[in-house]
């Protein structure tokens, strides 16, 4: 697809840091496989694109997705698509006018913005097909919001394979929980996975996870948590309290973490840890799903 810089495997970090209260972790550090295309994006990416690239036509694809103002997913696709020759294009949340890092970093690896309003972009969400009504292009490849097509389970899948050991829990930040679902397929029935919800009220993922579980052709695995009490106040929220975590256990481990996904994980490993949550012989991982470059908008 386009080299990685850690080609073979991300590397696996142990860390005993006092902000955790101690509980010694590995940290699977998917942050470091690409600068761009880091964490479960590169995972998620990697089954998709190599399917398209199999598509046999004379006309350029174009990668069409959605994202919001700091969406990883709009910044890694832009990249990938440039990278492997495509055009794209994202259909952005925002008002006219509004703008980020992460948007010029998407015109400058040539994606065509279209930003929409609220109600536009609900209907992308939930509406199959209605994303063609926004963007028109020669041989368009639809990646859902998130990057959360069924064959991405099967890239995440593969990162268990990696290990050289197999965790009693997997902790993993949870969006479209399609990164969760892959987890689960690569354990194939083996540990237990803990997913942070980043976003409030996220019952309906429960849902989610079985769909793309089934649509992937995986079997209905059901040994994973979903904790729905550290979403903060709702995604992209930033407590000052989560923030102060952050850095403070970003200095403290050498770990950096962003507090819109891996931060929220790590906050509520401490709260796990200090509630008797885990037992004191299990293995814990946490998955870093990347996303560093998110933290330009939290300033
Ligand atoms: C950095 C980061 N971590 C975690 C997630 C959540 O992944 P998923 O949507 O697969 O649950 C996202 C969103 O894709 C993300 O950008």
């Amino acid at each position: 697809m386009f080299a990685l810089i850690n080609p073979d495997h991300s590397p696996c970090q142990y860390i005993a840091n006092p902000a955790l209260l101690g509980r010694p972790v590995w940290v699977k550090r998917d942050d470091l496989l690409h600068p761009v295309v880091s964490g479960n994006k590169y995972r998620k990416l990697k089954y998709p694109l190599m399917s398209l690239a199999q598509t046999r036509s004379t006309t350029t694809p174009t990668l069409v997705t959605m994202g919001g103002l700091w969406s990883n997913h709009l910044h890694a696709t832009a990249y990938a698509a440039q990278a492997c020759g495509y055009h794209s294009a994202g259909i952005v949340r925002a008002h006219a006018g509004m703008n980020s890092a992460m948007l010029d970093d998407c015109r400058a690896t040539g994606m065509q913005l279209h930003l929409v309003d609220r109600e536009n972009y609900r209907q992308c969400r939930e509406v199959p097909g209605y994303w063609q009504q926004l963007v028109t292009a020669p041989q368009p490849f639809w990646l859902p919001e998130g990057g959360s097509d069924p064959a991405a389970l099967h890239g995440v899948a593969e990162l268990i394979a990696e290990l050289d050991f197999i965790p009693d829990v997997i902790m993993v930040a949870c969006g479209t929980a399609a990164t969760l679902a892959g987890l689960l397929a690569g354990l194939q029935g083996r540990s237990r996975v803990v997913g942070v919800a980043v976003f409030k009220n996220a019952h309906y993922l429960h849902a989610e996870i079985a769909c793309l579980l089934q649509q992937a052709g995986y079997p209905a695995y059901q040994n994973y948590d979903l904790l729905l009490d550290f979403d903060h106040g709702g995604y992209a929220k930033v407590p000052r309290e989560l923030a102060q975590f952050c850095q403070v256990f970003s200095e403290q481990s050498g770990v950096p973490v962003e507090p819109v996904y891996t931060g929220k994980v790590f906050y509520a490993l401490r709260a796990l840890v200090g509630s008797g949550y885990f037992q004191p012989e299990e293995k814990i991982m946490v998955l870093h799903t990347g996303g560093l470059q998110g933290m330009r908008g939290q300033h």
